[in-house]
């Protein structure tokens, strides 16, 4: 695990988007995996002007979304789908028919899954996989756990991710109790990846992932064991380190 302090949220959206970006310039088909929440929105800025001034061609990209709410229409403010055309698919010249996210409200989800997967495999597997991580300790939406899934599943959510991501939402009664996600075998199958974590809130979560011990009760840790994992982390995040 190499990990890396900036100073600034700032500095860490300009050196996340200069690692996607060197992995799309390096290969033009490049398939990557990526994450929603606050925390890379500015990345997709960055990525976003890049585009903007000529520098980064995403037409032969094809990208696979970690995970999705489940009961949430595409449409809904708050879906992931929505997240990711609003902060980054809107703004640059990505093939829709490149873009892969969670099927949330297929009737067959099981089925659904195995399809994510299958279409994860065709496409080569993922290149570099993008990663937020949740004040728990989660990636995706891998909850803490006595065992983790491999593969893309359905999953309850954690009270604390409920909680955490209330904030998004009227109010907390509006959460989603579950959604869609890859499993840690899906994620630790990428060939890098690059997690990001920004602000205090994420002290605790990056203290356990970076010096506790592996533990599938911070599904974050299990990242020791990928030969290519990148961690971003801000002061703040890296106050406990
Ligand atoms: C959500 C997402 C994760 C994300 C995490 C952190 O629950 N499922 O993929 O990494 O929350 O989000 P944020 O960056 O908003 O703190």
């Amino acid at each position: 695990m190499d990990v890396r302090i900036v100073d600034s949220y700032d500095d860490l959206s300009e050196k996340a988007a200069e690692i996607v970006a060197a992995e799309v310039k390096q290969n033009r088909r490049a398939v990557l995996g990526l994450a929603t929440g606050s925390t890379p929105e500015g990345m997709y800025a960055v990525l976003a002007g890049y585009h903007r001034d000529n520098k980064i061609d995403f037409s032969g990209v094809t990208t696979f979304n970690l995970d999705e709410y489940a009961g949430l229409s595409r449409e809904h403010s708050q879906s992931y789908y929505y997240y990711m055309h609003r902060h980054f698919f809107d703004h640059v010249n990505i093939d829709p028919r490149r873009i892969n996210i969670p099927e949330s409200s297929s009737e067959d989800v099981v089925r659904s899954c195995r399809e994510y997967e299958q279409k994860i495999k065709e496409a080569g597997g993922i290149d570099l996989q993008v990663l937020g991580i949740g004040v728990n300790g989660h990636i995706g939406f891998n909850e803490p756990a006595d065992s983790l899934d491999v593969y893309t599943h359905l999953v309850e959510l954690a009270e604390e991710t409920i909680e955490a991501n209330s904030r998004f939402f009227n109010s907390r009664d509006e959460v989603p109790h579950q959604a869609l996600t890859m499993g840690m075998g899906s994620i630790m199958h990428a060939a890098k990846i690059l997690l990001l974590a920004s602000g205090k809130n994420k002290a605790r979560a990056i203290q356990k992932t970076v010096s506790g011990k592996i533990t599938t009760a911070v599904p974050a840790s299990l990242l020791h064991m990928h030969c290519s994992c990148t961690v971003i982390v801000d002061r703040e995040a890296a106050a406990l380190l």
